[in-house]
């Protein structure tokens, strides 16, 4: 078990990497640690946790993501691989992220904000318009406080990583954003911190969402010629759709660097195969992502 620094400001932290030589990685959270979180690639590594109020929604569940800071602290320090640890929590207050305050209400909000045109209208854009304003804000402040050389996301939200891989590239910020696999609960469906929202028994049916993402890639591997998106999802809408409990929002199939939806796809051509599905328990309804990358 590792004491690891617990940091709550820029300043401490800035004090904190004038003493460290070596590369530092960097884990973005939101807490509520699962697997699909960690990575100890560097010889430092700063995990910060940070419910970024900007990238919710009035009427979404700000209030209620589960915040286990505790649980997660435990987690982080009993993570050790080949001989690594995680150097630092950097975990600080609202007014520290926001020092001009931020409100929830666009209309109202003042100041600087990020947004990646092209690649965050789309998909959980749609659904969810300012989450990615909200997300590229909050990580490239992140990023300018931790100044890491690689940071590290989970592939489960795909979309993230594409708008974040853009803002890195054309705001020619210094870092490397490497993506993670999906890690998945024993029955396949992807961790995310969500997942504590649905009962057991939710959680084991909603497998059947990857199961029938790995129906579409084996039709698209197994096929010789090229293919319509229909002919690759359509029995994946009828299949989720129904059965009870789940409905699917959105399944794309899109280029992995713009996400523009393809019609059509050709044998070896790379693609993201992308869907969202809305399970509803006891009047609550929640999204879960999931997506396989084709190639
Ligand atoms: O993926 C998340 O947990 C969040 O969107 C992130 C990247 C930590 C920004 O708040």
């Amino acid at each position: 078990m590792t004491d690891i620094k617990i940091i709550r400001t820029v300043k401490e932290l800035r004090s904190w990497k004038s003493t460290t030589s070596g590369s530092i990685g960097f884990v973005p959270t939101m807490g509520a640690l699962h697997k699909g979180h960690l990575s100890l690639d560097n010889p430092y590594t700063v995990v910060s946790i940070f419910v970024n109020p900007s990238q919710f929604a009035p009427g979404e569940d700000l209030d209620s993501y589960p915040r286990t800071f505790d649980q997660d602290y435990s987690i982080l320090s009993n993570l050790k691989i080949q001989n690594k640890t995680v150097s630092v929590i950097f975990a600080p207050t609202i007014s520290e992220m926001y020092p001009s305050g931020i409100d929830l209400d666009l209309t109202k909000q003042k100041g600087a904000f990020v947004t990646v045109l092209g690649v965050s209208e789309q998909l959980e854009g749609k659904t969810r318009p300012n989450f990615f304003r909200g997300v590229s804000t909050v990580v490239l402040k992140l990023f300018n406080a931790v100044q890491p050389q690689f940071a590290y996301f989970g592939q489960k939200d795909i979309q993230q990583t594409v708008v974040l891989k853009r803002m890195v590239k054309d705001l020619l910020l210094p870092l490397e954003i490497i993506v993670m696999p999906i890690v998945r609960e024993d029955s396949g469906l992807a961790l995310s911190s969500r997942n504590s929202y649905l009962s057991e028994s939710l959680r084991s049916r909603s497998s059947i969402i990857y199961e029938n993402l790995q129906e579409c890639e084996k039709i698209y591997q197994e096929s010789h010629n090229e293919l319509t998106k229909d002919e690759i999802v359509s029995r994946f809408i009828d299949l989720i759709n129904n059965e009870p409990d789940f409905q699917i929002d959105y399944i794309s199939l899109a280029n992995l660097e713009t996400l523009e939806e393809l019609s059509t796809i050709k044998p070896g051509q790379s693609a993201v195969l992308s869907t969202a599905v809305y399970v509803t328990e006891n009047n609550r309804t929640i999204r879960l992502l999931d997506n396989i990358i084709l190639n």
